[in-house]
């Protein structure tokens, strides 16, 4: 019989991608198999995130849930962003965990799980040229690394510090990668990196100097590929060479995340973000000229130490000219070993509530307004996931969810949609082609 193991992913896309890779050394070294039962797991692990507080607070909480409901024998390990941050604290706090795995080290878990109490948090360890064995979680869509760590020092950031310096995997593993993925059925390629569009920055070898725009135009040559995503870009990276590309591109899909953060120049110099208010507003601009039906999602965070009402409102002033599709919005939360930090000038907790309050109302009723302007629309939807009720959904070009009523034949298939209902986060449709 297998081992199993149980792997709760917190966080973004490069920890999902990072819990894909520690499933798949564990199954090919070690056979695991992954379960859903925590009580039969023989391995427990919870990949975690650091780049708010609450999700910190949580993490201790949960592991004595754990604890108390594993199975006898069964270890436990802390992996990812807030394990590299607290490193041996938690075996101090926890003394249940087994080992602490941070998010540079994933590459060391089958060593780690023989060690007792192993704590590897090495943010300078070199893990861009490691690959592993294939395991997806989708097998119609490829998550691929394309870099490690972050050069930036954006003042709120704890990542920096967690995922340690900026190193660019080499270009022809990612183009190994990505056609090993397109001869396994995925027609989709999901390229990550803290800072996509800074790719080529440094490897850490001898290796070809190829920016990320010429990524671009070498991955989408590769026979069965037939979309490209990417998170995150920067938008101080969005040179006019980039966003051409991007435009012209087939195989890129329109939509674009672009993390404005502040709205205010001068909290985003506070930030130590790189741009004005008015770049970001003149690559918004540059982008859709180029690209008009181009989706734009974003992420900011309020009550930054410092924001004034001014400040705020210069915020809603860039929502209301770029109408996002889509926000991922944050009260600003301080965290360890960051600049803003030991900022003083501390927003009113009540504010920051109600500045987040108004800006994802602002967000509401400008969705309400585009979603509108779908129904009726045709989009080509690539199907992915098969739902409740027998529906199945999936996402047009520009990242619209779109279901319809199907099975999974439908899966890892494209079809044009016609969209016959309106909700907040998904569309209704049917096939019509
Ligand atoms: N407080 C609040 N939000 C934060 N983010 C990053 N650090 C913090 C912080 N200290 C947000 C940013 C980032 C997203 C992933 O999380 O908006 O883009
Ligand atoms: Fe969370 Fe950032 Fe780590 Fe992703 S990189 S898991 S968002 S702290």
């Amino acid at each position: 019989m297998s081992k199993k193991l149980f792997i709760e992913t917190l966080g973004c896309a490069m920890n999902s991608r990072d819990s894909e890779h520690m499933i798949a050394a564990l199954r090919e070294k070690e056979g695991y198999e992954t379960t859903d039962d925590l009580k039969s797991a023989d391995l427990i692990l919870i990949n975690t995130c650091s780049v708010r507080e609450k999700p910190v607070a949580k993490l201790f909480s949960e592991l004595g849930v754990f604890n108390k409901k594993r199975k006898e024998g069964a270890k436990i390990g802390v992996c990812g962003c807030t394990a590299s941050h607290l490193g041996e604290e938690i075996i101090k706090k926890a003394p249940y965990v087994s080992f602490v795995l941070g998010a540079r080290n994933v590459s060391k878990i089958t060593e780690v799980l023989h060690k007792d109490r192993a704590v590897e948090v090495d943010i300078n360890y070199d893990e861009s040229e490691f690959a592993f064995d294939e395991f997806r979680t989708s097998p119609y869509k490829a998550y691929i690394n394309i870099s490690i760590g972050c050069d930036k020092s954006c003042t709120y950031c704890i990542v920096p510090k967690t995922r340690g310096d900026e190193i660019s995997i080499p270009t022809e593993l990612i183009l190994r990668e990505a056609k090993r993925a397109a001869d396994g059925g995925a027609k989709e390629l999901f390229l990550l990196g803290q800072n996509v569009n800074n790719y080529g920055r440094r490897f850490s070898g001898e290796h070809e100097k190829v920016n990320f725009t010429e990524l671009l135009r070498r991955l989408s040559k590769i026979e069965g590929i037939e979309r490209i995503r990417f998170t995150s870009p920067h938008p101080f990276h969005m040179d006019d060479e980039f966003i051409e590309e991007f435009a012209k591109n087939p195989k890129i899909c329109k939509s674009m995340h672009m993390p404005l953060q502040s709205g205010s120049s001068k909290v985003l110099s506070d930030m130590k973000r790189g741009y004005t208010k008015e770049w970001f507003l003149n690559r918004v601009e540059k982008l859709r000229s180029v690209s008009p039906d181009v989706s734009i999602s974003t992420d900011i965070i309020v009550a930054f130490p410092g924001e004034s009402d001014e400040d705020f409102e210069d915020t809603l002033d860039v929502m209301r000219k770029v109408r996002f599709d889509q926000i991922f919005s944050f009260k600003y939360s301080p965290r360890p070993e960051t600049e803003a930090e030991h900022y003083t000038n501390v927003v009113d907790e009540d504010v920051a509530s109600q500045r987040l309050t108004t800006l994802q109302n602002l967000h509401t009723e400008i969705l309400d307004e585009k979603n509108k302007t779908h129904l009726g629309k045709i989009y080509r939807v690539y199907f992915e996931d098969l739902n409740q009720d027998y529906y199945v959904s999936g996402r047009s070009d520009n990242n619209i969810v779109i279901k319809v009523k199907g099975s999974d034949e439908l899966l890892g298939e494209f079809r044009d949609v016609k969209i016959t209902q309106i909700g907040r986060t998904i569309l209704s449709g049917e096939v019509v082609g």
